[in-house]
C-alpha cells in the first residue's frame, strides 16, 4: 500500500490503514482473471457477540430454551447494500473456542474463519476482525467453524442479505430461515449427534421452526410479486420445498440469480435443498384472494411452514417471472479447464487413509491447540478424511490449483446418503448431473444424491479452502477436505 491512487481520499486510506496495518485486499475485476491489490476502506462496521438468547421453541406455555445466538438474537439478520466493504468484528461471549465463517461469501483467504487453516481459534473472550467485499448480491448467512454440530446446532446462526438496487421491485418480501431444534420436554438441548446418525443420514431434530417459530402468518397483496428468501440452515435435514396455491419461479440459488424456472417444472415441482442452500422464490399471490402455502414436502408429513394471506390487490398484475439481473461472477472458461474428480466415501466402505501432515509442520501444530475435531471417522473423500479422533493432522489438499484457472470438479457420491457439498471462497456453476435433475446454476453448495455424479467449474481464487459436506456431523467426522490454491 504505497501511494493512495486513483481517487482514493485521505481520510479512507488512513481508515483502511488503521485497520489493516500493512495488508491489502484483493478487489476482485468483473471478469475475476486479474485482480489488483486496493486497499480496504469499510463502508459498514458491525460487531457479533456470540452467546446464550433465550427462546420459545416449545411452545408459549413451556419452558424457554437457552440457544446460541449473535447479539443476543436468533437468526441476527444483516441487510447491506451490494458494494458494501463490511467490517465484522466476531467477539467470542461463549464458553468455549468458535470462529465465524460468512458462507458463500467470495472473499481474501484469511478472513474466511476456518480455524487452523485460516486462523487460530479464537479462544472465549476473543475477537477477531474480518474484512469483506460484499460485492455477490444474494441471500447468504454466517456461522461458526468450529464445534459446528454443537453451536450452529443450539441456533448460533445469522442471516446475510446483499441487496442489489437493481433488483426489480417486489411487492412484498419474506425472509424463511429453516431449522430444526432436538429438545427434551424441559427446553434443554438433547444430545446433539448420535453415531446412528453421523454415521448414516445425520441425527435430526423433531422440532421444526421457520424463523424460530412453528410456522409463520404472513401477508402479500392479491395478485401482487412476493420474493421469499428461504434458507436452510438446518445442521442434518434435506427438503423438498413447494409452493401451493399461486404460481412461483425458482430466481436465485445461493444468492445468485438464474434464468427463472417454474417450481413445477422441477422434478416433484419442488427444489431439493440441503442444509446451508438458499433460494430466492418469485411468487405471484392468486389475483382472487386466496392464500398460499410454502412447505417441505420430502416428508410424508407435509411440513406446511409458511402460509400467506393476501392483504390489498395490486393494482396492475404483471405476468411472467421477474428476473434477478445475471451474477457478475467469474465464468470458468471449459475450453482450457482442468479435471478433477473426487468421490465421497464412507470410512467403512473405502478404508479411509491415515494421511497426515509431518508434525513439525506448522499447520499441524495449530490443530494440536484446537478442539475442532470429531471423536470418530466415518466418512472421506479420496481416502482421506479431515482429522478426527485419533487423526490429528490436517490431510494433505486434496487438490494443488492455480489463481485465476479454470477447474471442473466431478463429485461422485458412492455412499447410500445425499450430500450436500461445499466450496469456501468461490461460486461456482453447476454443469450437470449424473441423474440429469439440476437446471445450470451458480452456487455455493450443491447436492449430490447416492450414486449420482455432479460437475461443478470454478475460476480458482487464491488461498487454502475448505471443500466439505454440509450436514454438520458428517463435516465432523471426516467429509472435509482442501483445496490449495496458489
Ligand atoms: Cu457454511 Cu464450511 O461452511
Ligand atoms: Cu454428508
Amino acid at each position: 500500500m504505497k501511494k493512495s491512487g486513483a481517487g482514493l481520499s485521505r481520510r479512507a486510506f488512513l481508515g483502511a490503514g488503521a485497520v489493516l496495518g500493512a495488508s491489502a485486499l484483493l478487489a476482485p475485476t468483473r471478469t475475476g482473471q486479474a485482480r489488483v491489490p486496493a486497499p480496504f476502506a469499510p463502508t459498514r462496521t458491525v460487531a457479533l457477540k456470540a452467546g446464550e438468547a433465550e427462546l420459545k421453541l416449545l411452545g408459549p406455555d413451556r419452558p424457554a430454551t437457552r440457544i446460541l445466538a449473535y447479539d443476543g438474537e436468533p437468526f441476527r439478520t444483516l441487510r447491506l447494500p451490494r458494494g458494501t466493504r463490511l467490517q465484522a468484528t466476531f467477539l467470542n461471549g461463549m464458553h468455549e473456542g468458535s470462529t465465524l465463517h460468512f458462507h458463500g461469501i467470495r472473499m481474501p483467504n484469511e478472513y474466511d474463519g476456518v480455524p487452523t487453516l485460516t486462523q487460530p481459534l479464537v479462544q472465549p473472550g476473543g475477537s477477531f476482525v474480518h474484512l469483506l467485499p460484499l460485492d455477490d448480491p444474494g441471500t447468504f448467512f454466517f456461522h461458526p467453524h468450529c464445534d459446528e454440530t454443537g453451536q450452529a446446532g443450539r441456533g448460533l446462526v445469522g442471516v446475510l442479505i446483499v441487496e442489489d438496487p437493481r433488483d426489480p421491485a417486489f411487492d412484498a418480501e419474506h425472509v424463511l430461515t429453516l431449522k430444526d431444534w432436538r429438545l427434551a420436554d424441559d427446553g434443554g438441548f438433547l444430545e446433539l449427534s448420535e453415531p446412528n446418525g453421523a454415521s448414516r443420514v445425520g441425527t435430526f431434530g423433531a422440532t421444526r421452526t421457520v424463523n424460530g417459530a412453528v410456522s409463520l402468518n404472513l401477508t402479500a397483496p392479491a395478485g401482487g410479486d412476493v420474493r421469499l428468501r428461504i434458507l436452510n440452515v438446518d445442521s442434518t435435514r434435506i427438503m423438498d420445498i413447494g409452493v401451493e396455491g399461486g404460481e412461483a419461479w425458482l430466481i436465485a440459488v445461493d444468492g445468485h440469480a438464474l434464468r427463472p424456472v417454474r417450481l413445477d417444472d422441477l422434478p416433484d415441482g419442488v427444489w431439493r435443498m440441503g442444509p446451508a442452500q438458499r433460494i430466492d422464490v418469485h411468487l405471484r399471490m392468486p389475483r382472487d384472494g386466496s392464500p398460499v402455502q410454502v412447505g417441505d414436502y420430502r416428508a410424508a408429513d407435509i411440513y406446511h411452514f409458511a402460509t400467506i394471506a393476501a392483504e390489498g390487490k395490486v393494482a396492475r398484475p404483471r405476468k411472467g417471472p421477474l428476473a434477478l439481473p445475471k451474477p457478475e461472477l467469474p465464468r470458468p472458461d471449459m475450453k482450457k479447464a482442468e479435471r478433477f474428480s473426487f468421490t465421497l466415501q464412507q470410512a467403512t466402505d473405502a478404508a479411509v487413509k491415515d494421511i497426515a501432515l509431518p508434525p513439525d509442520d506448522p499447520l499441524a501444530k495449530a490443530l494440536l491447540d484446537s478442539l475442532c475435531v470429531g471423536s470418530t471417522t466415518y466418512w472421506g473423500i479420496d481416502s482421506e478424511s479431515w482429522p478426527t479422533g485419533s487423526r490429528r493432522n490436517v490431510p494433505p489438499p486434496l487438490a494443488r490449483m492455480t489463481t485465476g484457472r479454470s477447474y471442473a470438479v466431478e463429485i461422485k457420491n458412492e455412499t447410500r446418503f445425499p450430500h450436500p457439498v461445499h466450496l469456501h471462497g468461490h461460486a461456482f456453476e453447476v454443469l450437470s448431473s449424473s441423474l440429469d435433475r439440476l437446471p445450470r446454476h451458480f452456487a455455493d453448495t450443491v447436492l449430490v444424491q447416492p450414486g449420482e455424479a455432479v460437475t461443478v467449474a470454478f475460476v480458482a481464487a487464491p488461498g487454502d479452502w475448505v471443500f466439505h459436506c454440509h450436514i454438520l456431523e458428517h463435516m465432523e467426522t471426516g467429509m472435509m477436505g482442501w483445496f490449495r490454491i496458489v
